[in-house]
Parts: structure tokens; C-alpha cells; sequence
């Protein structure tokens, strides 16, 4: 694949990360004027996010008008709710970098059919980078292909990480997985914008990155890239149900096997035998946590209680239906 001979998917995602950059560079130049709303603590949404997401709605829509939308400002409630299509958006990724003038935000889009990640763009307005894939034709960065780095111990990588900095995350169980990892790598970084690090890794900058609390619009697009360079992403134990579990791991294949062996007891990802039958056939869903308050509020349908006759474990799915447990 080269730039000039996209998927038509692909150049649509392109032409709205690209229009959605120009909305978020313009506002960017006279940042103190731009309006920001809190969402919940330390969790922002700006004009900047809402107006970026209705360009690149409206670009995905006008060529595509019979496929779905998952945004995160706008949740489900545009596009068509039945389609095998659904486009995961993100408009601006690392808004509290973006709000403090912060160089590092992208724009993030993915699109799934029948929920596996097909097509995909992470786009830095700042730098101009394009991160783009097409399922089983490679990732790129601008005309660059993109290959993850050879480096083989955990000890001599660069790993990539978010911290939980919402109200109600899980704190003590970030800051174990932090110890441990950051005793065992070369350095560990958290410039703040999940898409942005993900596709760091399919450049080789990072050897590997580890997050809990994401959601589906902050990893789609990344996660493609990843694994269209030759990397690995997955859970905490290695597998791929990662989009709806709230727990993300990636690297090049050799220190992606070791981070999952320090992560995978830290998993929040219900096994089949964790799943107990009660008298109505469901495990009772817990309280939600502050991150299911805030897909909720995204227009994310809740979790339903999980059947205990049916496996949780099952393929990638755009939008749930999500295990019922403390995500972080
Ligand atoms: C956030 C960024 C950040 C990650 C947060 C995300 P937003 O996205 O990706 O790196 O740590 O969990 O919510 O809210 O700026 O789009
Ligand atoms: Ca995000
Ligand atoms: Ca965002």
C-alpha cells in the first residue's frame, strides 16, 4: 500500500483526521479563548472536541450515510444503529494536553466491520504525522512504513503508559503494575494521549505500553496500526479481547510476552470459571464505576449482567457488552 492507493475507506478517514486537525491547529492558535467543560474530575471536553467530532461525523456520513457511528462526545446517537460498519472516533485525543497547550494530541478514527478494526488513521495536526493502515496491507507514517522495534529484553525498553487520574480509578492497583514494570524496563513515559502512544509502538519509538481505563474510540485506530507493523496488542493476559476490557497492552512480540507475564495478574477480564451461575442464570452486576458513568454519559450502552451459561471471552466487539466489574 502506498498513499496513493488507499482503500476508499481510508482516504474518507484521512479527509476528516485531516479536516478535524485544522479545526483543533485554528483553535490551538488562541487556545485561552476556547471554552472547556468538565466532564467529571480532572476529565475535560472542549468546543474544540465537539466541533472536530461533527466535521469528521459529517465527512464519514456524506460519503458513507448507512454506516454507524461510536464517537465519544456523541456516543451512539448518529448514524445508522443497525450497520455491520461502525466508525470508532476519538476527535481529539489528549484534550488536557490540548487545553495547557501541550503538543501532543491526535485525532483518531477507526472503522469496524462486524467489529474488527479494518481501517485506521491517528493524526497529529501538530507535527502533521498520518498513522494509517488497512487491515493486511501494512501500517504507514506519512509515505514510511512502519515496523515495531527488534529489541528483545524488557530491560533495554522504552515503554509507554496513561495513569488513571479520574475519580473512582483504581490508583493502588495502577501504582503495583507501575512498580513492577518500571523496575524492570530502561524508561517508562506518559506523554498523555493513548492513540498517539500506540502508534509510537508501531514505530519502534516504544518497545512496548501498558494502560487500564481506556475506551474502544482511544485504541481502534492505534490497535491496527500495531499489529499491521508486525506488534502484538491484547489484555493483560495475552488475549485479543482488549476494545471493551478497559486493559491494554502492545509491543514488538518479544517484550509484549513479557509485559503480560508482570500484567496478567493485575487482569480485571472475567474467565469463563469466574462466571457463577445464580438463581436467574447471571452474575450480579457490581456498582458502576466512575469510567461506566462515563461511557454512559458518552450515550455507551451499560454492561449487561454477563449470562453465565455463554463464554465472556469471545472475539473483538465494537461496543460492548462489557464484563461487569471494577474496570481499573
Ligand atoms: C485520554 C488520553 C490519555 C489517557 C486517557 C484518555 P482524551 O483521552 O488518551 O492518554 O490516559 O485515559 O481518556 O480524554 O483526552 O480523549
Ligand atoms: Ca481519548
Ligand atoms: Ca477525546
Amino acid at each position: 500500500m502506498s498513499l496513493t492507493n488507499l482503500h476508499p475507506m481510508l482516504n474518507i478517514a484521512i479527509k476528516a483526521a485531516r479536516l478535524a486537525g485544522s479545526v483543533i491547529n485554528r483553535a490551538s492558535l488562541d487556545i485561552e479563548k476556547v471554552a472547556v467543560q468538565s466532564k467529571g474530575a480532572n476529565d475535560f471536553v472542549t468546543e474544540v472536541d465537539e466541533h472536530a467530532e461533527r466535521v469528521i461525523i459529517e465527512t464519514i456520513l456524506a460519503a458513507y450515510p448507512g454506516h454507524g457511528i461510536l464517537a465519544e462526545e456523541s456516543g451512539r446517537t448518529l448514524g445508522a444503529q443497525d450497520s455491520e460498519f461502525v466508525w470508532i472516533i476519538d476527535p481529539l485525543d489528549g484534550t488536557t494536553n490540548f487545553i495547557h497547550g501541550f503538543p501532543v494530541y491526535a485525532v483518531s478514527i477507526a472503522l469496524a466491520f462486524r467489529g474488527v478494526v479494518q481501517q485506521a488513521v491517528v493524526y497529529d495536526p501538530n507535527r502533521n504525522d498520518l498513522f494509517v493502515a488497512s487491515r493486511g496491507r501494512g501500517a504507514f507514517l506519512n509515505e514510511r512504513r512502519l515496523r515495531v522495534s527488534k529489541r528483545l529484553r524488557l530491560a533495554d525498553s522504552l515503554i509507554g503508559t496513561g495513569f488513571p487520574f479520574r475519580k473512582g480509578d483504581n490508583f493502588k492497583r495502577y501504582m503495583k503494575m507501575f512498580e513492577e514494570i518500571s523496575q524492570q524496563c530502561a524508561g517508562l513515559r506518559r506523554p498523555g494521549a493513548a492513540s498517539l502512544d500506540l502508534c509510537y509502538v508501531a514505530a519502534g519509538w516504544y518497545d512496548g505500553f501498558f494502560e487500564t481505563g481506556l475506551s474502544p474510540w482511544d485504541i481502534a485506530a492505534a490497535s491496527l496500526i500495531i499489529t499491521e507493523a508486525g506488534g502484538l496488542v491484547g489484555n493483560f493476559t495475552g488475549e485479543s479481547d482488549f476494545l471493551n476490557q478497559r486493559e491494554i497492552v502492545a509491543g514488538n512480540p518479544k517484550v509484549y510476552g513479557q509485559l503480560v507475564g508482570i500484567l496478567a495478574p493485575y487482569t480485571r477480564v472475567i474467565k469463563e470459571d469466574d462466571v457463577k451461575p445464580t438463581s436467574e442464570g447471571y452474575v450480579p452486576a457490581p456498582a458502576a464505576d466512575a469510567t461506566d458513568a462515563f461511557l454512559a454519559d458518552a450515550g455507551v450502552p451499560a454492561a449487561p449482567a454477563v449470562p453465565a451459561a455463554k463464554p465472556v471471552r469471545k472475539a473483538i466487539k465494537v461496543a460492548g457488552p462489557r464484563t461487569p466489574r471494577d474496570r481499573q
